[in-house]
């Protein structure tokens, strides 16, 4: 039976039998995060890392869609007020982690919602499945270490047609592309990941540990580069071409 840990309008955590998940639970903003939802994820994170019962987080969103990355609306806030530090925790939490993280995508994952999959050790995505980082439309850059993640994962090219052209990846592509492990029908994407979540569970989580720290050797460069990202990304934020392009989103015809 499932245990619920915590729930918010917005994140649901829930755990079952080693595996915790955290479902993004905003689906009319199609899970959008605001920053009470990075700090549900943030405080999700790092008690799942402390708690010996939890051996696996899967990732998820509610209805249908992964993540349509950052709030826009506190996008254009931050422009003003400046950004929030603790939606930055978020960031060195999911890069600190040391349990596996499984994803299961349907729909949009856009910006973040795409970068925190870099981080991720196993993705199952469904077949109506779109990655993308809009980032430099927005006139900001990418975030969570994706400037060293991606082109490690998929070499230059393919990180520059992403990362930069803005170019989205279908399910297919993100697989070839090694971000995303399989691909199956929508409605078997949260089955699949946590068979796949509860298979990690079901291993040794010392030997799950050793053997995930040793893989993840480059982690102080991780955080290195999400530091510089981020003293980047504030300075863009401010700027007039990033805050017209959040009330242009915002104010768009449908
Ligand atoms: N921030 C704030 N609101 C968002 C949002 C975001 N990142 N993404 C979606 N929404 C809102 C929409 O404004 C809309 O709100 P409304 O119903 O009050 O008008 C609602 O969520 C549904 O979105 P909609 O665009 O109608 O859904 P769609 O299925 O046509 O498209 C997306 C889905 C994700 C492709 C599209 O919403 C999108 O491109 N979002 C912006 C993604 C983005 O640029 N994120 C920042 C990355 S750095």
């Amino acid at each position: 039976m499932n245990d619920v840990v915590a729930m918010s309008d917005a994140v649901a955590v829930t755990d079952d039998g080693g595996v915790r998940t955290i479902r993004l639970n905003r689906p009319e903003k199609k899970n959008a995060l605001t920053l009470a939802m990075y700090l549900e994820m943030t405080r999700a994170l790092k008690e799942a890392d402390a708690a010996d019962a939890t051996s696996c987080v899967m990732i998820a969103g509610a209805g249908g869609t992964f993540c349509a990355g950052n709030d826009i609306t506190d996008f254009l806030k931050a422009a003003s007020g400046g950004l929030d530090p603790r939606a930055h925790e978020f960031l060195l939490a999911l890069a600190r982690v040391r349990k596996p993280l499984v994803a299961a995508v349907r729909g949009a994952a856009v910006g973040v919602g795409t970068t925190m999959l870099l981080h991720c050790d196993h993705v199952v995505a469904g077949t109506d499945a779109t990655l993308s980082t809009p980032f430099l439309k927005l006139g900001l850059i990418p975030e969570a270490a994706s400037t060293l993640l991606a082109p490690m994962r998929m070499g230059h090219s393919r990180a520059f047609s992403l990362l930069v052209m803005g170019r989205p990846l279908s399910a297919a592509e993100a697989r070839e592309a090694g971000i995303v492990n399989t691909v199956v029908e929508p409605n078997a994407v949260e089955v699949v990941a946590l068979k796949a979540a509860r298979e990690i569970a079901a291993l040794p989580p010392t030997t799950v540990a050793v053997t995930r720290g040793l893989m993840r050797g480059h982690l102080d460069g991780v955080m290195k580069q999400i530091e510089a990202e981020s003293s980047h990304f504030r300075e863009l934020l401010q700027s007039d071409e990033a805050r017209a392009a959040f009330a242009a989103f915002l104010a768009r015809k449908k």
